[in-house]
């Protein structure tokens, strides 16, 4: 044991390794004397990979959720509006939070949206927004003080100072493979979402192929858990199990996927999105006190689309300048005639990636005008050699690696699949 400190990392470490409980003051020690450079890479490693195989109690969840918020600063960004946010799990194409948030702004409440960038298939919300020429990310606390009051929708870099814990033991997650563990999935997303101090949270956890949780009871497990967390500590948190086996909407990429939620701010869109918008919009209404306003109603009176131009100038964004456009586009035809009835969620978005909209490593760039178009989505009726897909991309030389992933990423059938609902299931 170092001194002067009240436990000695390694029977933290046994203590879990045996399948024991820890005990509150177990988890404060281990959380901040980690974030403190007390207890060693080498020792967390350990401990997280006891918690992988032992897991955690919904009581040593909270708590250690509890010890990451403390590691940092917690945001208090209560003005005059209710602050209500909505965190998703990842998804392909999933560009929710763009319409989302100036839809919930438009109908009174406020959207504190601090996010992060993308990593692997699943692509990060700052990566598309900053497609928009001019849009900036990182903004000051005082900023987002008053981008929420005076528009009501920030969305922006998460402060170096929000649960810096997580930050750490992240990272040491991601090579040592512990991330896959509900416990610790679940209290890295609340101590971040709750240390930005938003009052009602909605969590969309997406289940699926292009998701992170593959299986539905994979995804209620981890939606229950999140939920619990929530309740623990002081936030009405309200969990949606969302179907992530097909692409989200029709495009995937960056500058793409903003022309899309365009679109959705502006009556249009494809259907699913529109609806997931809508959905996702009641839920935090509700949470925040605003449950008699009507989300739907709203979007098709423009004033979503007035909040989001808006929202982009705050942030020195340009909401009227062309999009950047791709260097080079492959299309992706239909092999004979028939219905889509699938196209894989994890394919398209691993494609997406390798063309360059996403990044392998945190320090690389992303192209803003890669991605990918799908033309047709599951129950679209197609002929030979109508396009399928359209891939979009400044290296050309990308392209053999994402054709190579979309190989068998969709099918075709004689008659129409069964429709799949967006929304599967709601945990309150
Ligand atoms: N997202 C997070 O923020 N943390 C995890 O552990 C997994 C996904």
């Amino acid at each position: 044991m170092s001194a002067g400190e009240p436990f000695a990392a390694v029977d933290v470490i046994r203590s879990k390794r045996d399948g024991g409980r820890l005990s509150d003051e177990q988890i404060d020690w281990v959380v901040g004397a980690y974030t403190r450079g007390v207890v060693a890479e080498e020792q967390m490693s350990a401990l997280a990979m006891a918690i992988f195989l032992r897991g955690m109690d919904s009581g040593e969840i909270a708590r250690w959720t509890g010890a990451m918020i403390d590691s940092g600063e917690r945001l208090s960004l209560h003005g005059s509006r209710p602050t209500v946010d909505k965190h998703s799990t990842g998804g392909v194409g999933d560009k929710i939070t763009l319409p989302l948030a100036p839809l919930v702004a438009a109908c009174g409440a406020a959207v504190p949206q601090l996010s992060g960038r993308g990593l692997g298939h699943t692509g990060g919300t700052l990566d598309k927004l900053e497609s928009i020429p001019g849009w900036r990310a990182a903004l000051s606390t005082e900023e987002i003080v008053r981008q929420l009051e005076e528009v009501g929708a920030v969305v922006c870099a998460a402060t170096p100072t929000l649960a810096p814990a997580d930050r750490k033991l992240y990272a040491l997650r991601d090579v040592t493979a512990t991330v896959e563990s509900i416990p610790l999935i679940a209290s890295s997303i609340m101590s971040k979402k709750i240390a930005e101090g938003s009052a009602g949270l909605v969590l969309d956890v997406k289940t699926g192929s292009g998701a992170f949780m593959k299986t539905r009871e994979q995804a209620k497990e981890l939606a229950e858990a999140l939920v619990a967390i929530g309740k623990a500590h002081g936030v009405a948190t309200t969990a949606l199990i969302t179907e992530m086996g097909t692409p989200l909407g029709r495009a995937v990429g960056n500058a793409v996927e903003v022309a899309e939620s365009v679109e959705v701010l502006r009556g249009g869109g494809p259907a699913d999105v529109v609806e997931l918008t809508v959905a996702l919009a009641r839920e935090m209404l509700a949470l925040a006190g605003l449950g008699s306003v009507d989300p739907a109603a709203v979007l098709a009176s423009g004033e979503a689309y007035e909040t989001w131009c808006r929202m982009i100038r705050a942030q020195d964004g340009d909401p009227e300048a062309p999009l950047p456009a791709p260097k080079h586009v492959h299309i992706v035809e239909a092999p004979a005639d028939g219905v889509l009835s699938t196209l894989d969620a994890y394919a398209v978005g691993v494609a997406a990636w390798r063309l360059g909209a996403g990044r392998a490593r945190k320090e690389d760039p992303v192209q803003a005008a890669a991605g990918i178009l799908c033309h047709a989505k599951p129950g679209d009726r197609l002929s030979a050699g109508d396009p399928v897909l359209e891939l979009h991309t400044d290296t050309p030389e990308a392209l053999p690696a994402a054709l190579h992933t979309l190989e068998n990423s969709f099918t075709l059938q004689d008659s129409a699949p069964p429709a799949t609902p967006v929304v599967l299931d709601v945990l309150r």
